[in-house]
């Protein structure tokens, strides 16, 4: 059987060659306690059997609903591949020492920005927002920025997987992978066909 993380790779390779910008964006979708689904794009920073990792301020919307609900839907469109992978599953947050780790990776304007950020909270004017990023340039200047303690990633670890690729006159094709239940032998995968 195919092994659906590699094939996932092999999609996303295909993507950093064709996509004009940012092969790694994706949607996440997640749900309120009143059931209202919500969506937004998040860039993928890891991957693999063990999950599909974004980094984002844990006080936002997603990141309260996550806290409720910890369960997400992830989906990506390569539009020049004509391709859309769909994943679901359940969310956990990624150990402190990676997050420090990326955090770390990331540029110092990004680092003051996650501090300067309270994100998906009400902004009074762009003004403030500067003001406040300023604020911490001052505030962290001569040395490292350390991670926000608010700043994290997520982990989704997949249950199910769908690659979807467009064929002629809308027979396209669905690949379903669907993770073995308690039943089935650990972290093996089943792999089945939907109509399109
Ligand atoms: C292409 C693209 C990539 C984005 N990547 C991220 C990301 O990695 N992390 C993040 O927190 N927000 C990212 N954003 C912003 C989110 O879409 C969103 O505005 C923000 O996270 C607040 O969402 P929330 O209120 O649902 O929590 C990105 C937006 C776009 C369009």
């Amino acid at each position: 059987m195919t092994d659906p993380f590699a094939l996932f790779d092999e999609w996303l390779a295909e993507a950093r060659l064709s996509e004009p910008n940012d092969p790694e964006a994706m949607a996440v979708a997640t749900v309120g306690e009143d059931g209202q689904p919500s969506l937004r794009m998040v860039l993928l920073k890891g991957h693999g059997p063990e999950g599909f990792v974004f980094y984002t301020n844990q006080r936002s919307r997603k990141g309260a609903e996550l806290a409720a609900t910890p369960r997400a839907a992830l989906l990506f469109h390569w539009k020049s591949l004509r391709r859309q992978v769909r994943i679901e599953g359940t969310v956990t947050a990624v150990a402190e020492a990676e997050a420090d780790a990326y955090f770390a990776s990331r540029s110092r304007d990004s680092q003051l920005g996650a501090w300067a950020s309270d994100q998906s909270q009400p902004l009074e004017s762009r003004a403030l927002f500067e003001a406040r990023y300023q604020e911490m340039r001052a505030r962290f200047e001569g040395q490292d920025v350390p991670r926000p303690p608010h700043w994290s990633g997520y982990r989704v670890t997949p249950e199910r997987i769908e690659f979807w690729i467009d064929r002629a006159h809308r027979l396209h094709e669905r690949r379903l992978f669907l993770r073995d239940g308690p039943s089935g032998d650990g972290d093996g995968w089943r792999e089945s066909l939907l109509y399109p």
